[in-house]
This record gives structure tokens, C-alpha cells and sequence, in this order.
């Protein structure tokens, strides 16, 4: 595996594949990696012949300072699962490479996918993924990007950015990898003691709760049960709704209409999210 950290290099370097014909996929992280990143380079391999992984945790999209302090750090053991899955290359940024003195911020219209769940709940904070994204597919010109489902509104702020900016890019969207017991793999499980990853459990029981008990009508009950699970396992709830597939809450269901099932839970300081599709 090739390791770049300076952006002209890494870009003349894929440059010239593409110019060989080669087909570039390209899977942006912020490290720590674990399962659910490793299948989405597992993927990423099959259609193509270079795989690029980029690992940074950017500044710019954590609203909570404690958050962005506390996200774990793995690079050596990265390196390693990395190369376990024959990865190509990766590229492991600083901030000045990613945003040099010359850098122009600009303001992204997400309209209102940026003023529901996550987008009211982390202000600013697609604006910080549009903002890396974009600068990162400059970079990283690729014919393929891999993103998970685990993060739903992010996969939709993401396909409308390539869209509104007509990059050239395929978006392929990867299911969540879970834990045995439904655990959701994410990054932020490693900050979890063993006592809080068992009551982590609670998120996938309260989505498979409501997944299992979904009637045509009146959600308010079955979402308010649901919430109860969650609290009984000392979590602190940021939201926990049922949308149709572009996000629009739902209160009552029409009993045909495809859903998603959405939530963001604290506990401990520690913010997890998650979400489930029904059917
Ligand atoms: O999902 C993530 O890990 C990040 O939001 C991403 C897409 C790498 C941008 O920093």
C-alpha cells in the first residue's frame, strides 16, 4: 500500500491511472476503522482496480469540541487492517494540506436536509462534510465513492453535493455492519465501556422494536415505547423518528409508504446513531 500525505502527490499519482484506464474507487474516512469500514473497501476493490482509502478527522464538521478531542485515533492498527485487505493506497492528510491558508469556505444549500435530525441537532456540521468532501473528490478524482448506510442523512447530503456540483462520481451506498447482537459498528464504540456496549444494544432493540410492531395509523405510541427502551438504558435521546425515504417525518402511516426508522442517542457523553429501513 502507497501512503501519500501531500495532496499534489497523491492526485498526479491517480491522475495517471485513470490516464492508464484504470477505474479508481475511493472510500473517505476519519480512521479508527473497523468491520463496517473494511466492507466498504472489500467493495470498493471488487469494481475497481485501485482502491484509495483516505483517513482525517476534519475539524470542520464536529460541533461538539469534546467530540472532535475525544475521536479515537488508530492509525497504526489502520495501516494494518488496510493492508490485510490489500488496499492501494491511502492518504492521511493533515489540516493545512486539506485546508491551506488560500482555502475559500463557502456555504453549501442543503436546504432542508440540513434543518432535520442530524442537520438540527449538529448545526454546521454538513456543512464541515460538504465542505471536506468536495475538497477531498478534488483531490481524490475517483470513478467510484463508497459511503455506508449507518450514516443515511449524510449518504443523501452527499448525493445531492455530487449532483448540485455535476461531479463526475458514482455514489454506492454499503450496508451497516453490525455487531453478532445488532450493535451498529461505528468508531465511536471503541469509547464505550463494556457496561455502556451493552446498553448500546438498546438502539437496535428500540428499531427493531418499532420495525416489528409498525401498524397503519397513529405512531405516537409505538415511538414513545421505543423511546422508553432506550431510556431505561440510560440513554439521553437527541431523536428518534420515522421517516418516509427523503427524510420527512412521519406521524401517521399510511401503512404502505417505505420508511426509515432514525435515531441519535447519548450516553455518557458519547453520541451514537443509527437508523433501520422498513420494509
Ligand atoms: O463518515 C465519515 O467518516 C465522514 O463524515 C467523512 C465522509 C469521511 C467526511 O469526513
Amino acid at each position: 500500500m502507497i501512503i501519500f500525505k501531500q495532496a499534489s502527490e497523491i492526485t498526479s499519482y491517480i491522475d495517471n491511472q485513470r490516464l492508464k484506464g484504470k477505474k479508481i474507487g475511493f472510500v473517505p474516512t476519519m480512521g479508527a476503522l473497523h468491520l463496517g469500514h473494511l466492507s466498504l473497501i472489500q467493495q470498493c476493490r471488487e469494481k475497481n482496480e485501485i482502491t484509495v482509502c483516505s483517513s482525517f478527522i476534519n475539524p470542520a464538521q464536529f460541533n461538539n469540541p469534546e467530540d472532535f478531542q475525544k475521536y479515537p485515533i488508530t492509525l497504526e492498527n489502520d495501516i494494518k487492517l488496510l493492508e490485510e485487505e490489500d488496499c492501494d493506497i491511502l492518504f492521511i492528510p493533515s489540516v493545512e494540506e486539506i485546508y491551506p491558508e488560500n482555502f475559500e469556505k463557502k456555504h453549501y444549500e442543503l436546504g432542508y436536509l440540513e434543518q432535520v435530525l442530524e442537520g438540527k441537532h449538529r448545526p454546521g456540521h454538513f456543512q464541515g462534510v460538504c465542505m471536506v468532501v468536495e475538497r477531498l473528490l478534488s483531490i481524490v478524482r475517483c470513478d467510484n465513492l463508497y459511503l455506508g448506510k449507518k450514516d443515511y442523512q449524510q449518504c443523501m447530503v452527499l448525493s445531492h453535493l455530487i449532483q448540485s456540483l455535476k461531479i463526475n462520481t458514482q455514489i454506492n451506498l454499503i450496508d451497516t455492519i453490525r455487531e453478532n447482537n445488532g450493535l451498529a459498528m461505528s468508531s465511536r464504540n471503541q469509547r464505550l465501556s463494556d457496561d455502556e456496549k451493552n446498553k448500546a444494544l438498546s438502539i437496535f432493540k428500540a428499531l427493531t422494536y418499532i420495525k416489528n410492531n409498525i401498524k397503519a395509523g397513529d405512531l405516537k405510541t409505538l415511538i414513545d415505547n421505543a423511546e422508553t427502551i432506550l431510556i431505561e438504558n440510560d440513554f439521553l435521546i437527541d431523536y428518534l423518528e420515522i421517516t418516509d425515504q427523503k427524510l420527512n417525518t412521519l406521524l401517521d402511516w399510511d401503512g404502505k409508504t417505505p420508511l426509515v426508522v432514525l435515531v441519535a442517542a447519548t450516553i455518557n457523553n458519547i453520541r451514537l446513531i443509527d437508523n433501520m429501513n422498513i420494509p
